[in-house]
Order: structure tokens, then C-alpha cells, then sequence
């Protein structure tokens, strides 16, 4: 572990350890991946000033996400089937994070239950809500995460109808997985993997099979989840989303001023600007590229958070100092959670920790709440 110095070295290692067809899962973009490269490359383009010969001594990288304390103001981004890249996949991930002092969010689409992880873990999750056809699931759902306690609900606006990735098609990807032969020699392959996922009972949807109607074997929960995303969500649904909630509330997925002026009145508590990374609209600008003129037009109306493409403490410093006031990993930690399981995400964490407080240091600053447009090079 001590030799995993980058987001990368996790990547490689992640590789290594988890069978191709949820490795490739994780590592991909919709369509032409244009988006997908995006949102790393454009981080690339911003440049930071440096600062010398100010005093850099006791830094602090604490700060508030909707009024969460937080050790540093990265959260762990809701991702579907995080048990498949390693066994308990949710679980371990969201009692690394609590360790940490940041927050995780647990997605609809996760392998792991949210009383799952409300059984593993001390201080209150996030859970991400998916809007399905069948509003009783979607209700359910909600009062569940109530019951659970989590301390905020994280809706999904950008999964109206799923787009297409190329490598999942290929790879027959399902869960459990398809048994082709491909697929059966590449599991062989990676004993640890394996031996996980014999050893632990959770390997299907479970926020969904034993909840939805109808939805009993597998075969009718892939079906059911193929058929269930709701195209008709609209900014009406919020409202009763909001209410039959009655606590904090982030909208996730806000690529367009418009759409942000939009989310703005809703009454919510964060928006985070994000592409789904990389995964919905080919073809959309990164979210860092238009972070700056999102918090410009609602940034003193709403907490503004964003996510995609960060891959280090500089990228997290950079969307800091364009007004985020949080952001969001999610490859960075499930490719921890590939190469080493829990072990794996905290490292992933220190990792950005690391760079982001030393980043912080050479730009002459002391304290990430600090951060702003004056520490970059324009
Ligand atoms: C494998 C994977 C699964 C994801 N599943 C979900 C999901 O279930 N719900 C959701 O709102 N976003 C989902 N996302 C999007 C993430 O929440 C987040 O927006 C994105 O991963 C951020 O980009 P990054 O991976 O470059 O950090 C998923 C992303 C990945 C990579």
C-alpha cells in the first residue's frame, strides 16, 4: 500500500484485482468517452500561482458540506454496484469514509442495502435517490433512508432514460454477472475477488429485490431496473421529493446556468454541477468548465458542490477556488475499493488529502475556506 502514491496507482492496482467486466464498469464513458476524458483533461488546462515566503505553518482543511462538518470538503459520490468492485463493496467504502470525516452516499443502485450500511456504520450516511415509474418503491425508498437516518437526500436529475456504454454491452454486464466463458476465465483469474464474493450473501440489488412489487428472482430485478427509470421527472416532482423528505436536499446533476436558476427555487440545500461523469450526455462540457459561471449565477442563493474528473488535491484546490464549497470522488474511491477494499478507499482519501493540503501550503495559504479565484493563474 505504501508504494500506491496516486489516484492512478490505485487505478492500475484496481485493474489488476477486480474482473474486467466491473473494472471496465467503473472506468468508462457513454458513447465516445468524449465527456468522460473531459472532465480529467480540463483540469489539466487551470493553473495554480504560487506563493512564497508566507507563513504555511498550521493549515487547516475542515469546512462544512450543508452545514456537516467535514475533515476536508470531498464526499464520496454515489456509484451503483459498488459491492461488485470488491465484496461488501458500500459497506466498506461508507465506514472508511465515516473514519475519515467526510461524507458517503449510498446510491439506489447499490449492492448493499441502506440498512446495510446503517448496520455498519455510527454517524448518519447520504443516500441518492433514483426516481422510479413505481412511486410506492420511490416512497418506500425515501421513508427507508428516513428510518435509517440519513442526514441528507441526494436526488438525481440526469438518469431520466440511460445512456449507452459501449464496454458494458460487450461485457455482458449484469449482476450477478454473466457466466460466459470470457467472463468465468477472468474471474478465475482474481482469486481475492472471488473468494469475497462467496463468502458474503450480498450480491444483487438490495435497496430493490424483497422491496419493489413483483420483483422476487433476478431475472425480474434486472427487468424491473431496466424498465424503471422515470423519463417524466420533472422540476414538479422536486417538490413532493422535498417535502415527503423534510430534510437536507442536493440536487445532483446541474450542467446549465439555466437549470441551476431553476434549481435554485426549489428551496433545496446544494446543487452539485456534475455530468454523471462522463457517463449520460456525449458530447456535454466538462463540470469543471462550468463551474464558474454556475456559481455566478446562483452561487449566493445555494451551496454550490461539484464532481467529475477530480483525480487529486489540486483538482479538488482548483474547484474550490471557482467557488465549490464541496466536491465529490467517485472513480478515485472505487478504484481504492478495487485494489484493497477498505484499506483501499482510506488511501484513496489520504491520498487527496495529502496533495490538497501541501497544494494549499505552496499557494500561500493556510486555510481551505480560503480558497478563491485569486489563487489561480488567469
Ligand atoms: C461506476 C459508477 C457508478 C455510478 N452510479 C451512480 C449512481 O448510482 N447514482 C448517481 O447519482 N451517480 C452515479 N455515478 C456518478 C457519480 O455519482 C459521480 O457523478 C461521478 O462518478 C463523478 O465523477 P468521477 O468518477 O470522475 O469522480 C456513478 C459513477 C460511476 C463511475
Amino acid at each position: 500500500m505504501s508504494m500506491l502514491l496516486t489516484i492512478d496507482d490505485l487505478k492500475q492496482q484496481a485493474r489488476r484485482r477486480v474482473p474486467k467486466m466491473f473494472f471496465d464498469y467503473a472506468d468508462s464513458g457513454s458513447w465516445t468517452e468524449s465527456t468522460y476524458r473531459a472532465n480529467e483533461e480540463d483540469f489539466g488546462k487551470i493553473k495554480l500561482r504560487q506563493r512564497v515566503l508566507v507563513d504555511m505553518d498550521n493549515r487547516s482543511l475542515a469546512s462544512t458540506m450543508i452545514g456537516e462538518a467535514v475533515s476536508m470538503p470531498v464526499a464520496l459520490a454515489p456509484t451503483g454496484s459498488t459491492g461488485m468492485q470488491h465484496a461488501d463493496g458500500e459497506m466498506l467504502a461508507a465506514q472508511a469514509a465515516e473514519e475519515f470525516g467526510v461524507p458517503f452516499t449510498l446510491s439506489t443502485m447499490s449492492i448493499c442495502s441502506i440498512e446495510d450500511v446503517a448496520s455498519v456504520t455510527k454517524k448518519p450516511f447520504w443516500f441518492q435517490l433514483y426516481v422510479m415509474r413505481d412511486k410506492d418503491f420511490v416512497l418506500n425508498l425515501i421513508d427507508r433512508a428516513k428510518a435509517a437516518k440519513c442526514s441528507a437526500l441526494v436526488l438525481t436529475l440526469d438518469l431520466q432514460i440511460l445512456a449507452q456504454r459501449h464496454k458494458d454491452l460487450r461485457n455482458g454486464l449484469s449482476a450477478p454477472p454473466k457466466m460466459t466463458l470470457p467472463n468465468i476465465i477472468d474471474m478465475a483469474i482474481r482469486p481475492g475477488w472471488c473468494l469475497g464474493m462467496l463468502r458474503t450473501k450480498r450480491r444483487t440489488f438490495r435497496n430493490i429485490a424483497g422491496h419493489a412489487k413483483g420483483v422476487g428472482d433476478l431475472s425480474s430485478l434486472i427487468s424491473w431496473t431496466h424498465e424503471q427509470f422515470d423519463p417524466r421527472l420533472s422540476w414538479a416532482d422536486v417538490e413532493w421529493i422535498r417535502q415527503r423528505w423534510g430534510g437536507k436536499l442536493i440536487l445532483k446533476g446541474i450542467l446549465d446556468k439555466e437549470d441551476a436558476i431553476l434549481a435554485a427555487k426549489t428551496g433545496a440545500d446544494a446543487i452539485i454541477v456534475s455530468n454523471h461523469g462522463g457517463r449520460q450526455l456525449d458530447g456535454a462540457p466538462s463540470s469543471i468548465s462550468v463551474l464558474e459561471k454556475i456559481v455566478d449565477a446562483v452561487g449566493d442563493q445555494i451551496e454550490v458542490h461539484m464532481d467529475g474528473g477530480i483525480r487529486s488535491g489540486q483538482d479538488v484546490l482548483k474547484a474550490l477556488c471557482l467557488g465549490a464549497k464541496g466536491t465529490y470522488i467517485g472513480r478515485p474511491f472505487l478504484y481504492g475499493l478495487g485494489a484493497a477494499g477498505k484499506a483501499g478507499v482510506t488511501q484513496a482519501l489520504e491520498i487527496i488529502r495529502k496533495e490538497l493540503d501541501m497544494t494549499l501550503a505552496l499557494c500561500g495559504k493556510r486555510d481551505i475556506k480560503d480558497a478563491s479565484r485569486d489563487m489561480l493563474h488567469r
